[in-house]
């Protein structure tokens, strides 16, 4: 599949073009920070749960998938899942380590996928990227390559505020950081229904986690 050109990734007073350009230069050191700091076995947790709501073999799309350990679990589960992320580095390390699955580069926001093909899109820590103003963008995005019924589950960053931050991952370059609520999360995608919000117990590199699944 190509990259679907779009205007996003030319702008470069965009917030998001920025933290790209941060995961392009510090890609594998990233990965390497956030799989031993991680709470793995909470993630596959979260997505087990995920698993669980959706038919046998579903179709999911991982959003921003980085170097796409989750993808690489949920197809060793029985889905059928494609990766994709903005970051051309990522794209590049995700398909070094998992050759056999499918990753493309694209932007969330504009995604360049068929309608009403995937029963779930699963974005984990990608959402905490896009700015507040811009989540009924991804949403209308989301709900379209979603098939009828399908499942959005995605984690995000408790609390308030947006702004560029140097993260405990990356300590060197700045990244934009988008922070939540329910009640943000239902402002920002008010299409979409809260089927269930569970808080990590604890903190991962600094920050509050929460995992969503929204219909
Ligand atoms: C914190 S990392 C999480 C990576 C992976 N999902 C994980 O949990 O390990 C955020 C990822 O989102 C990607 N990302 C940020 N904004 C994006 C966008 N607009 N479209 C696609 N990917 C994006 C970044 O390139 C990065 O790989």
């Amino acid at each position: 599949m190509n990259l679907k050109r779009s205007k996003k990734i030319s702008d470069c007073e965009d917030p998001v073009w920025d933290t790209i350009k941060a995961y392009d230069t510090a890609t594998e050191d990233y990965c390497r920070k956030t799989l031993s700091s991680g709470d793995r076995d909470f993630q596959e947790k979260m997505m087990d749960r995920t698993l669980n709501m959706l038919p046998s073999e579903p179709q999911i799309l991982d959003l921003g998938c980085g170097d796409g350990r989750d993808a690489a679990y949920l197809t060793d589960r029985g889905a059928d899942t494609i990766g994709m992320d903005l970051s051309k580095e990522m794209v590049k390390l995700a398909r070094k380590k998992f050759p056999e699955l499918e990753f493309i580069r694209m932007d969330m926001r504009e995604l360049g996928l068929n309608k009403d093909h995937f029963d779930c899109v699963w974005a984990s820590a990608s959402v905490i990227h896009i700015p507040g103003e811009q989540l009924r963008e991804l949403e209308r995005e989301i709900i379209r390559v979603l098939k009828p019924g399908g499942i959005f589950a995605f984690s995000y960053k408790v609390g308030q505020g947006e702004g560029f931050e140097y993260g405990e991952s990356m300590k060197d370059k700045k990244r934009y950081f988008v922070y939540h609520t329910e009640k943000s999360i239902r402002n920002g995608f008010d299409e979409l229904e809260i089927i269930d919000v569970v808080e990590y117990p604890g903190n991962i590199l600094g920050s509050s986690f929460a995992y969503c699944w929204m219909k």
